[in-house]
């Protein structure tokens, strides 16, 4: 256990990559950009992440689905472990079976870990609305959180890997913390006592999201058309992943502009933690939450699309 999933990824990062006794720098490898901005900041050297820009297929109903080039994927000598989270935030995206298969096997062949960020996952939260199974091994390190079953402030973060890596964990964890918390998996046991746990993901947890991001697709659909904004094949997670390919301005300009309108949505460029060269995709992105109460959708969705006819409208004069 660590004091939420967010501490495993600094401790787990700091293990595997980083300056080693010799000067060599050690690195994290993102297989597929966007990834989770959290992890962002969680070197403590510079430059510690690199990132793999993703193939982008485009799907019926103005959607898309990223996946990893694996014909681009380079493991290099310097890689100290492939860290990925599926579901993905801010995207939504779950990588494949096939893909996870593959990325193991070519974790395992360059010896490094896999991590994987499950903190939307099976079998909780389960928040996964497609077909995907689970994936362990002694050389993956899958890491899951309490905070996405609405117990974010318990801080539980839960990492299952093999002994040499939970016995360093251990030692960080005692170092850091001297022990984590003991609330969250005081609460989890009783639910899986109960029977809880599994249940409330079924039949409470993921039909919740699941209709609410049917509603916000919907909503999009009726102020925006494909034409205008492409939608991430919502597969998971808690977020909806727009694109406007032919935005004339950047969506961090966008990202102002609904803001003094009292809409908040997250510029895609801070999510391609580790790509080293400007893309252009990733200025055409925005993450938007889609929980809120469908009138406060409805209203901020209007916004955005009057926003956007206004960037093109300026463009065109
Ligand atoms: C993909 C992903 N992983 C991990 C976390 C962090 O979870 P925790 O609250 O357990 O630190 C988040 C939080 O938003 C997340 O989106």
């Amino acid at each position: 256990m660590t004091n939420g999933s967010q501490s495993a990824f600094f401790y787990l990062f700091n293990l595997f990559a980083g300056r080693g006794e010799d000067g060599t720098l050690r690195r994290i490898l993102f297989p597929l950009a966007p990834e989770y901005l959290g992890y962002s900041d969680a070197g403590l050297e510079e430059n510690m992440f690199v990132a793999t820009k993703p193939i982008i297929s485009l799907l019926a109903d103005g959607q898309f689905k990223y996946h990893v080039d694996f014909a681009h994927l380079k493991v290099g000598e310097d890689i100290g472990l492939i860290c990925v989270s599926r579901p993905t935030n801010p995207t939504g995206n779950v990588i494949t079976d096939e893909e996870l298969m593959k990325l193991d096997a070519l974790a395992r062949q360059h010896q490094v870990p896999l991590l994987i960020d499950n903190a939307y996952g099976l079998p909780f939260p389960g928040l996964i609305f497609t077909d995907a199974r689970p994936l362990w091994n002694p050389n993956i390190i899958l890491c899951m959180s309490l905070s996405k079953l609405g117990l974010p402030g318990v801080r539980g973060g839960i990492v299952i890997a093999g002994e040499p890596v939970i016995r360093a964990l251990s030692n960080i964890n005692g170092i850091i913390s001297l022990a984590p918390g003991g609330i969250g998996p005081a609460m989890l046991n009783s639910m899986i006592r109960r029977g809880d746990l599994l249940r409330l993901c079924e039949e409470v947890i993921r039909p919740f999201y699941r209709r609410r991001v049917d509603e916000a697709i919907a909503c999009i659909r009726r102020w925006l058309p494909p034409e205008r904004c492409l939608i991430h094949k919502p597969e998971g997670a808690i977020f909806l992943w727009l694109w406007f390919p032919d935005l004339p301005i950047s969506t961090d300009a966008l990202y102002q502009r609904l803001k003094l309108r009292g809409v908040l949505m997250v510029p895609g460029h801070y999510f391609f933690p580790g790509l080293e060269q400007e893309w252009h995709h990733s200025r055409q992105c925005l993450r938007m939450n889609y929980v809120p109460e469908a009138e406060k959708i409805e209203r901020g969705i209007a916004i955005l699309a009057e926003e956007v006819a206004r960037a093109h409208r300026e463009t065109v004069v």
